[in-house]
């Protein structure tokens, strides 16, 4: 379970997330996240990147993903390793879209059974594999192996996104690129007020804490990473944060009763009332959604 403690070094919201609280989570989640998927049109985990031409969640979520290769260039030739890959739809969407080989790691069985069943189904399952592994270890990725290292919305779960990072380089080949969208902070010196904003958003979603938009930066450039660009994108994915707020003030007095009779988990409550939260943090300024590239030296 998530425990409320402050980090002294970053003035922030720091919970104690395990990968068997982040696997729990998800396996509770998941009745959620399908009847989303279903009423959405996609299979994502992802919010949407909203534009005049997508308007709708299931346009904007695919619009997110083009988005994204555009941003580090995936083509055909290229050696993709999806960090955090959920059921696999974004790994899919790659080899099918750009011709990419990609490699999805998650530390979710579960997921990765749906995420091979899926690759299969769109006739990619040659390009694609589903590795059981924890992108903060890498240990079934070779060094230098890598032309593109991506994070979407997934980076948030590593303690500590240095330990990420480092993997990140030793995989990549010299000239190799990094993508990470992600929510990041930009407010230090949290009010007592903005700290119960950020730890209700955080516990409902087990996430152990956001980085900041400028050390994970600044981790990039001391790790030698080269023309780090930052892409904030927020107000293209408001929509998607507005409706999980919607959801969220129809959806939680509906949790809660059930939870008294034993339908739904404390887990599932959480998540409802984070759906609120994390609306309210954005909109104050706490944080934002950032899309980081970066490059590694020829
Ligand atoms: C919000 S989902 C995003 C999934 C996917 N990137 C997408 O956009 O659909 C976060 C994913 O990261 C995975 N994850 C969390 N911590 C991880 C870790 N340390 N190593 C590998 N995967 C992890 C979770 O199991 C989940 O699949």
């Amino acid at each position: 379970m998530s425990s409320e403690t402050q980090d002294p070094n970053y003035d922030m919201v720091h919970n104690e997330v395990t990968n068997d609280d982040i696997r729990e989570y998800y396996s509770e989640l998941y009745g959620s996240y399908q009847a989303r998927w279903t009423r959405e049109g996609h299979e994502s985990l992802h919010v949407g990147y909203f534009d005049e031409e997508h308007t709708e969640h299931g346009p904007a979520v695919e619009n997110m993903k083009r988005i994204l290769a555009d941003s580090v260039d995936i083509g055909p030739d290229d050696y993709v390793l999806d960090s955090g890959c959920g059921i696999g739809e974004t790994a899919t969407w790659i080899a099918k879209n750009r011709g990419a080989t990609v490699t999805g790691l998650n530390i979710s069985q579960m997921q990765i059974g749906r995420a091979r069943e899926m690759a299969r189904e769109n006739g990619v399952e040659d390009q694609v594999a589903f590795n059981f592994d924890d992108f903060t270890e890498m240990e079934t990725i070779e060094d230098d192996s890598k032309d593109v290292v991506w994070g979407l919305e997934s980076i948030c779960y590593a303690d500590d996104k240095r330990d990420f990072l480092e993997q990140a380089k030793r995989v990549l080949k010299p000239g190799g690129r990094l993508m990470v969208a992600d929510g990041y902070m930009t407010k230090r010196n949290l009010s007592s007020k903005e700290q119960k904003i950020m730890q209700k958003w955080l516990d409902g979603w087990r996430l152990p804490n956001l980085a900041h938009i400028d050390d994970f930066t600044a981790d990039l450039e001391d790790l030698g990473f080269t023309d780090v660009n930052v892409r904030d994108v927020k107000e293209n994915v408001m929509p998607s944060s507005k409706s999980l707020y919607y959801f969220s003030i129809f959806g939680y007095p509906v949790a809660k009763f059930l939870q008294l009779i034993n339908v739904k988990t404390e887990t599932q409550v959480a998540n409802a009332v984070a759906c609120y939260y994390q609306y309210k943090a954005l909109k104050k300024d706490l944080c934002t959604y950032g899309i980081v590239t970066a490059r590694l030296e020829e």
